[in-house]
């Protein structure tokens, strides 16, 4: 068995074929490009791959993705249309997912941000008791990470609602589906968070018409994928005041480029892409598993549906 790991952006390639290595001590794991044959893949792992692994790996019987989001991969050339394609599930990045959307709404709901400025002008001044009715959270997307962050938010007694499109159940939480659904959730939310899969049907999603419909002083929470959002009409929607702040941490340009307004606007918390990140013992010992049941003939979970675009 030949797997290769082939990704662009990873910093530290050696350290991922060293732990495959680990986990799957039959096969041959190797690093894309470092001089060994070609054409004998039978799966590769990777993130923001080079644009020619499908020509030059013919044989893949599966392609793992380290990472939840297949928006990029499928808008690849050359992708095989018959070729499976596994997303990583969870692989440590729904807990801090769920930190990350948190940590925004406590800034604001228990102002945080506030006493940080008070601080700096050595005042000691108390403000309002926190009203946990005036901090509705919505969120976007019920799978893997939208369902860790509601449950983190209901742990904290917000009232949380979410939405996806089968209306899938999370304890605790109100579920909305379907275009009528996002309307009702919308209209109960001020703190939005989306945790969408970018698809033809969710870009754009973040846009006038849906901050027009939250509660008055919302908060926007983008941690999917910055082609979701309508930057303009982010600013518009801040400069009006129908929004009070926005925390993004993905962006339709990665890197955000250094004249781009966000990183000056006071109103914008801007991190770059770390919302989640796949954690390397939990993400191998995953998709070795996927493998080892590959080659025994089982089914396995995260096969993306290339209908559905997630
Ligand atoms: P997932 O388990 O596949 O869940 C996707 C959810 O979105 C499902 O609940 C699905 O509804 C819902 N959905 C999809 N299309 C919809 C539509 N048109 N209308 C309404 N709901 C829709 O994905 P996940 O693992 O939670 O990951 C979600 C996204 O988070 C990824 O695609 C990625 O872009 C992003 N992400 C970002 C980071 C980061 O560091 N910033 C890290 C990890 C992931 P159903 O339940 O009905 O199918
Ligand atoms: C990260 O953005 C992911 O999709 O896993």
């Amino acid at each position: 068995m030949d797997v290769v790991f082939a990704s662009r952006l990873e910093t530290e390639p050696q350290a991922w074929v060293a732990a495959l290595r680990d986990a799957l001590p039959e096969a041959r794991v190797r690093l894309w490009d470092d001089g060994q044959p070609e054409g004998q893949a039978d799966f590769a792992v990777v993130w923001a791959p080079p644009s020619d692994l499908f020509a030059r790996e013919p044989r893949l019987r599966a392609l793992f993705n380290l990472g939840a989001g297949v928006d990029a991969l499928l808008n690849m050339s050359g992708l095989p249309d018959a070729l499976p394609l596994v997303r990583l599930e969870d692989g440590g990045m729904a807990v801090q997912m769920a930190e990350y959307a948190v940590f925004h709404l406590l800034r604001e709901s228990r102002d945080f941000g506030r006493y940080e400025r008070q601080q700096t002008e050595r005042r000691w001044r108390p403000l309002d008791d926190i009203d946990r009715a005036a901090w509705t959270v919505g969120v976007l997307g019920a799978g893997v990470m939208g369902a860790r962050v509601a449950q983190a938010c209901v742990a904290l007694e917000y009232p949380t609602a979410i939405w996806s499109r089968s209306g899938r159940a999370v304890p605790g939480v109100e579920s909305f589906s379907g275009p009528s659904g996002l309307d009702a959730l919308l209209a109960r939310t001020r703190v939005l968070v989306n945790v969408l899969p970018l698809t033809d049907a969710t870009r754009g999603i973040l846009c006038r018409r849906v901050f027009d419909r939250l509660r008055p002083d919302a908060v926007l929470i983008n941690i999917a994928r910055g082609g979701h959002l309508v930057e303009a009409d982010l600013q518009e929607a801040l400069d009006r005041g129908q929004l009070r702040s926005a925390a993004l941490d993905v962006f339709e340009r990665e890197p955000l480029p250094p004249d781009h307004p966000f990183w000056m606007d006071v109103r914008i918390r801007v991190t770059p892409h770390i919302a989640g990140a796949s954690l390397m013992d939990g993400t191998v010992r995953q998709i070795a598993a996927k493998i080892h049941a590959l080659n025994r003939g089982d089914a396995i979970t995260g096969i993306v549906d290339r209908n559905r675009q997630y």
